[in-house]
């Protein structure tokens, strides 16, 4: 049965969306491939302040991790989300949307999830990514 494993006789838990998909390896996979994307990108590129992609690489995924059900390492280390506050510093426009979400897509299609857990994950990020835009544009 899809989503749900059996415990004991009569006993039901269920399994998280972070479980389903394969744990932290699906979401290292993910993170890393946009990254790569973001780094060859002419307008994300300049937006993240380090030099370094590698800590912002593990700061989305342990958000992601988080989000998803799996362990919330993320708000030990970075407290409550606040997603739009912490991307007030950054001009988040159509522009900047459309090109992170690019980057996501191709990631997303690399993990060859199957096509229901693909369309819950995608619908959370295009979901995600339109409440992030803090500038017109
Ligand atoms: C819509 C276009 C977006 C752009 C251009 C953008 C850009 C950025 C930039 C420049 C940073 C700073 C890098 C860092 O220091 O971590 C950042 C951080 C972050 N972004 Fe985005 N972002 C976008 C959408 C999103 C979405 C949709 C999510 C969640 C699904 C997200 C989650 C995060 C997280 C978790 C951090 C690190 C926050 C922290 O703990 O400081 N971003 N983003």
């Amino acid at each position: 049965m899809e989503g749900v494993r059996e415990i004991r006789r009569g006993t039901l838990q269920e399994q998280t969306f972070y479980e389903q998909v394969g744990g932290e390896e699906t979401f290292r996979r993910l993170v890393h491939r946009f990254y790569e994307g973001v780094a060859e990108d002419p307008l994300l590129r300049p937006m993240y302040p380090e030099e370094d992609l590698g800590p912002a690489e593990e700061r989305l995924t342990l958000f992601l991790i988080q989000y998803w059900g799996g362990p919330t390492t993320y708000s030990d280390n970075r407290g409550h989300p606040r997603l739009r506050m912490r991307h007030a510093p950054f001009t988040v426009d159509r522009a900047a949307h459309d090109a992170w979400l690019k980057h996501m897509r191709v990631a997303v299609e690399e993990l060859g999830l199957s096509e229901e857990h693909e369309q819950t994950l995608w619908n959370y990020l295009t979901y995600a990514a339109a409440s992030m835009v803090n500038a017109p544009g």
